[in-house]
């Protein structure tokens, strides 16, 4: 069979990656700028990280120096401390190891360089942290300035992306904002991208007017790529592969996966496995389908740790998804209790990640999952 032209991991990339023309020149173009900040953020599964990297790579392509931090899995501030020396190291080539000696005398960090096993690839860093500079809240911040400084005097540039930097805030609170402003002042060599997906929180950040140092960054919301693309680009992708997916197949798949990106480069990949492997027509609800079935074990955990309410409420979601949880008629035929109840049950089930508001409706935020109940309630 052929490899699938629909790729999840690693990130979609060259021909793998859809659309985003717009977005792409504006993320390269910060990228491109030393002492300019861009700002984007969207909701989750939107392709940030993927736009990030693809940028990346078009910035690369041309001799430019950049480094991505994925501040994601990060533990703690000395942990995405190593991560940035780490994708530093990639970037700025021969002088690193001084650079990086430089960066730690400074942070007063004791820095060790682990061979690999393999002794091919470059050592392993590990670095070694007091407890107090652990704890001073501007310490990732400290070594970009102390980064600036170092590519300052070697006359080098670099762009920077640091995806989740939202981390930073929630290890340092207001101290690591104020700090991370006073970075972006004084920094004159670095481009950076920061993106991020708690969408509100940044969101609140960067228009709250209260919020200082976020007016020094220009900010980009990352929406959906527009719908009629999407199908046009994943008909024209199919025919790479075996299988075939015809326009109106495409549409369904935009259609039936929602406006996440990811969902619909799985649904996408799905259906097109489908079609390969059994040389049939494309069906993109059957392709759903199968998937959920296949997926299923952590859907049906989820639903087990879920009240009575939640459950009831889900399942009125997946088959009314304009239902008004609150009217007293459909209150009293579901059993849902009082209307104080709804709304506990209601804020359990976003903080779950399992609905998000949409103009004021709760939506299931995953397709997958709500196909998932409207499956098993049957
Ligand atoms: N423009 C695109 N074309 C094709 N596939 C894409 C595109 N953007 C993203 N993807 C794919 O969609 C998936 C989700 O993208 P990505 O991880 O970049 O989203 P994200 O917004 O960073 O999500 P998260 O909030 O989980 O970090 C990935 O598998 C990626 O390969
Ligand atoms: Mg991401």
């Amino acid at each position: 069979m052929h490899p699938s032209p629909f790729q999840r991991t690693p990130l979609a990339a060259g021909p793998a990656f859809a659309d985003r023309t717009a977005e792409l020149a504006r993320v390269v173009h910060a990228f491109a700028t030393p002492g300019s900040a861009l700002v984007l953020y969207g909701p989750r599964r939107m392709g940030k990280s993927a736009l990030l990297h693809e940028a990346a790579r078009r910035v690369s392509a041309r001799h430019r120096r950049v480094a991505i931090v994925d501040l994601a899995t990060a533990v703690d501030a000395p942990d995405a401390v190593r991560r940035l020396l780490v994708a530093v190291r990639g970037a700025v080539g021969h002088t690193w190891q001084s650079l990086l000696h430089a960066v730690a005398a400074k942070l007063q960090l004791s820095v060790t360089l682990t061979p690999n096993p393999d002794g091919t690839s470059l050592p392993g860093i590990t670095l070694g942290v007091d407890s107090r500079a652990a704890e001073r809240a501007g310490l990732f911040t400290d070594a970009l300035v102390a980064i600036d400084a170092e590519l300052n005097r070697r006359k080098l540039q670099l762009a920077l992306g640091l995806d989740e930097f939202q981390r930073l805030l929630a290890w340092g609170g207001d101290d690591v904002e104020w700090a991370l402003k006073a970075a972006l002042e004084r920094s004159s060599r670095i481009a950076w991208v920061m993106s991020g997906s708690a969408t509100t929180l940044i969101e609140d950040m960067v228009t709250n007017r209260t919020r200082a140092p976020w007016k020094l960054a220009d900010h980009l919301r990352l929406g959906p790529v527009p719908a009629d693309e999407f199908a046009v680009w994943i008909s024209a992708r199919a025919r790479r592969g075996a299988g075939r997916i015809p326009a109106a197949v495409a549409q369904d798949i935009v259609r039936l996966a929602g406006p996440r990106t990811r969902d619909i480069v799985t649904l996408a990949h799905a259906t097109w496995r489908l079609a390969s492997a059994s040389r049939s027509a494309a069906n993109a609800l059957t392709a759903m389908d199968d998937l959920v079935r296949e997926t299923s074990a952590p859907y049906e955990r989820a639903w087990l740790q879920l009240t009575q309410r939640e459950q009831r409420i889900l399942r009125l979601l997946a088959s009314q998804p304009e239902v008004q949880l609150t009217a007293e008629g459909i209150r009293r035929e579901h059993y849902l209790g009082a209307a104080s109840s709804i709304g506990v049950a209601l804020s359990g089930l976003r903080k779950k990640g399992l609905l998000a508001d949409e103009r004021g409706q709760p939506r299931f935020d995953d397709p997958f999952f709500l196909r998932w109940v409207t499956l098993s309630s049957t």
